[in-house]
């Protein structure tokens, strides 16, 4: 090897490697605050948003651990927000870009006979067109980054297939949401965009908590959608996983 060509290895080897971003909605609970704590002990720089960080103990506590993690107050119904962010952050590369944040609504006005239309704008607002906005406010910070991913927290209750009645509202809200996001992985392939779609599980949250049936840690939860996220590739983009690495059927 050439004097030169050893001085140039030597140089790019004493380079620090910038560590991967991830920016996460809805940080402060549940399965974005277990997602943003194990990317933060990962090493990689986080970008935790919750609408009201302020309040929020266990996000400031992650934050004054890591230096890595920076909070942003986000409200993904919030498109001004939304926007004020993305501009904030331009020239910062975001490999990773988590849709987290999400509403159940109360199951008892989504079922026959006392279905509450008044909440199903809220859901759909949240579940929905808050991920479509913010993934093309962050497109830009999205295809500057090394991995280009796009990934929504999607549910097995959106599966048409595998529907079993009632939470009508939530329900649409997730299955409109694994529309946009395939839509969005056709119109952003020419791009490197990889996008997923992936139901966590029945993860023991807040939001499971009316629900009386087995459930998952959400630390079990959390890794598994990182490693689900990890396996996402330009090949697979725009397909609906479980979790556990298996598909999910539409
Ligand atoms: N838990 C399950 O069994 C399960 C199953 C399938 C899919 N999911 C999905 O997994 C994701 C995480 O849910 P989780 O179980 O962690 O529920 P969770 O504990 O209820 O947490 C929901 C999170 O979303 C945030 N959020 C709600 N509306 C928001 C808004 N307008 N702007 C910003 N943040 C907002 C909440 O923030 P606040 O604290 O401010 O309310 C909270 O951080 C959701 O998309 C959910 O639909 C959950």
């Amino acid at each position: 090897m050439k004097i030169w060509a050893i001085i140039a290895s030597l140089a790019l080897a004493s380079l620090p490697v910038r560590a991967e971003t991830v920016l996460i909605t809805g940080s402060n609970r549940g399965l974005g605050l277990e997602l943003a704590t194990q990317y933060a002990a990962d090493g990689w720089n986080v970008i935790a948003t919750a609408r009201s960080p302020a309040d929020d103990a266990a996000l400031q506590d992650l934050a004054a651990k890591y230096e890595t993690v920076r909070i942003e107050t986000l409200d993904v119904t919030d498109h001004g927000q939304v926007d004020a962010l993305a501009t904030q952050l331009r020239g910062t590369p975001i490999d990773v870009l988590i849709n987290n944040a999400g509403v159940l609504g109360n199951p008892n006005i989504q079922r026959l006979g006392n279905l509450d239309f008044s909440i199903a704008h809220q859901l759909f607002e949240t579940n929905t067109l808050g991920p479509l906005k913010i993934s093309d406010a962050f497109l830009e910070h999205v295809a500057s980054s090394k991995t280009k991913k796009i990934m929504n927290i999607s549910s097995i209750v959106g599966s048409i297939t595998l529907t079993g009645g009632n939470i009508y509202f939530y329900r649409a809200s997730k299955t409109a949401l694994n529309m946009v996001m395939r839509n969005f992985a056709k119109d952003t392939a020419n791009r490197d965009i990889i996008v997923g779609m992936i139901h966590p599980g029945v993860v023991d949250t807040d939001m499971s908590a009316p629900f009386d049936i087995p459930k998952v840690s959400v630390q079990e939860s959390a890794t598994g959608v990182r490693n689900v996220i990890d396996w996402y590739s330009r090949e697979t983009s725009g397909s609906f996983m479980q979790y556990t690495g298996e598909p999910m059927a539409w």
